[in-house]
């Protein structure tokens, strides 16, 4: 049971040693849940994410007339509407709360803008500020009816049948990309989907493992609908973007040695092993087996006795990388020659401002930092001291700065730190058992 405390206190360590096994990933859980809901037959999904926002989405799909019958603290077993929401109840109204999850809001109304009803979209503060136009211009596209004030949330569907359509993403987004996908899932016809930059592919691997069938081009996904889904047993991978903290906190000191097991090493979320290598780090990878298509291993680092080097993200790194973007940018004043992040300006339409926030976390404890309107320049070899940490709600600014307090002069105050819950809940204690001090 892990009690909401609104503020931490972090103290300096000395070291990070110790074996790690993490929660579920929370893009695939989220990607499990969605579609066990919508398939026919009883999913078991084990290793669930713990996260709030994951639970977000297991309420929506409950609410939608899927039975979620929770196992276990991380295990689930989903009985889907077999293809069609609402079938036999009569309801063709419904209210979803999608709380702090833009993955749950836009990935939803892609699986419901081709259903009979009328869907009424919501979230918290903070999702109601997030940038909705990008799903809301494809479903259109499609012949969908969809409504929001001013490009955000609440978001209205009138569902109803669609037309299949061929579409370009203009920013890089694995969310728009899902979002066509599952309504293209149940389009006639042949919905193909083409980004510029390759994000994260989880829908791609879920849709196969739930039974569709696509076909992927190096820049293109193809979906032919109508399919049904069938139901899966699956254990989700442990959270790679957890798993970040955790990695970034063992780069801060020399003789580190963390191993992670049964972490999800899909490609196209990994690319935070290539940059700690070329940081310095020594970073072993074993065990390597698929699930479900999802890549699964034992990842284990230590930090480098030389010192962390320097490095640059930009273009398809920096959107690869978007979830960890934070607390690499957190941990580079403790590099040697510092990190300079481009390209990221999806960072600012995050849960929160993230180069805004962690530019001003960043000043607080002392150091210097160049904004930029799409990235952050962080200048290495500075020492940074305690100080009270704002994480406007954000659960990534959280932990980010709690692993950047690890190293501090000082005691630092998270401030906000029961956001981690929304995709962590565990962290606290994890770090305080890896942390020597
Ligand atoms: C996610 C995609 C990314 C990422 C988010 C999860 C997903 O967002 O930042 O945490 O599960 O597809 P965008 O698709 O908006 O870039």
């Amino acid at each position: 049971m892990h009690i909401a405390v609104h503020e931490r206190v972090i103290r300096p360590a000395r070291n990070i040693v110790g074996s790690l096994r993490l929660p579920g990933d929370k893009s695939i859980s989220h990607r499990y849940a969605m579609l066990s809901g919508f398939a026919e037959g009883v999913s078991r999904l084990t290793n669930f994410s713990t996260g709030v926002d994951c639970a977000s989405t297991l309420a929506c799909m409950e609410a939608l007339g899927a039975k979620v019958n929770r196992t276990g603290a991380d295990s689930v077993e989903i009985t889907g509407v077999a293809g069609r929401v609402g079938a036999g109840d009569g309801t063709r109204e419904w209210s979803l709360d999608c709380g702090n999850s833009g993955s749950t809001m836009r990935m939803i109304s892609g699986l419901l803008a081709p259903q009979q009803g009328r869907f009424t979209l919501i979230g918290d503060a903070s999702l109601s500020q997030r940038p909705m136009e990008r799903i809301r211009k494809p479903l259109a596209a499609m012949g969908a009816r969809l409504m929001l004030t001013d490009g955000h949330a609440p978001l209205i569907i009138d569902g109803g049948p669609l037309k299949a359509i061929d579409y370009t993403t203009p920013v890089p987004s694995a969310q728009v990309k899902s979002c066509v996908l599952l309504a293209g899932l149940q389009t006639v016809g042949m919905t193909v989907v083409r980004e510029a930059v390759r994000t994260r592919d989880h829908s791609e691997l879920a849709l196969r493992a739930f039974g569709a069938t696509l076909t992927r081009a190096a820049d293109s996904v193809s979906i032919s609908g109508p399919q049904a889904l069938r139901a899966i047993d699956a254990e989700v991978p442990g959270d790679l973007s957890s798993a970040a903290f955790f990695l970034c906190a063992a780069m801060l000191f020399p003789g580190s040695n963390l191993v992670v097991d049964a972490l999800g090493l899909n490609p196209t979320r990994a690319s935070l092993l290539d940059v700690l290598t070329a940081l310095g780090a020594h970073i072993a990878v074993l065990n390597l087996e698929e699930k479900h298509a999802e890549l699964v291993g034992t990842v284990q680092i230590s930090a480098p006795a030389e010192g962390l080097g320097s490095t640059e993200i930009s273009g398809l790194l920096a959107a690869q990388l978007i979830d960890e973007l934070p607390v690499l940018a957190a941990i580079a004043p403790y590099t040697s020659g510092g990190i300079r992040i481009r390209g990221a300006r999806e960072l600012r339409v995050k849960e929160s401002d993230r180069i805004a926030l962690v530019a001003k976390n960043l000043r607080a404890m002392g150091a210097e930092v160049e904004e930029f309107d799409d990235g952050l320049d962080v200048p290495g070899g500075q020492t940074l001291h305690g100080a009270t940490i704002d994480a406007g709600g954000d659960h990534r600014i959280a932990m980010a700065f709690s692993v950047a307090a690890l190293r501090a002069e000082g005691e630092t105050l998270i401030q906000g730190a029961e956001s981690a819950a929304i995709s962590f809940p565990e962290f606290f204690d994890l770090l305080d058992r890896v942390a020597e001090r």
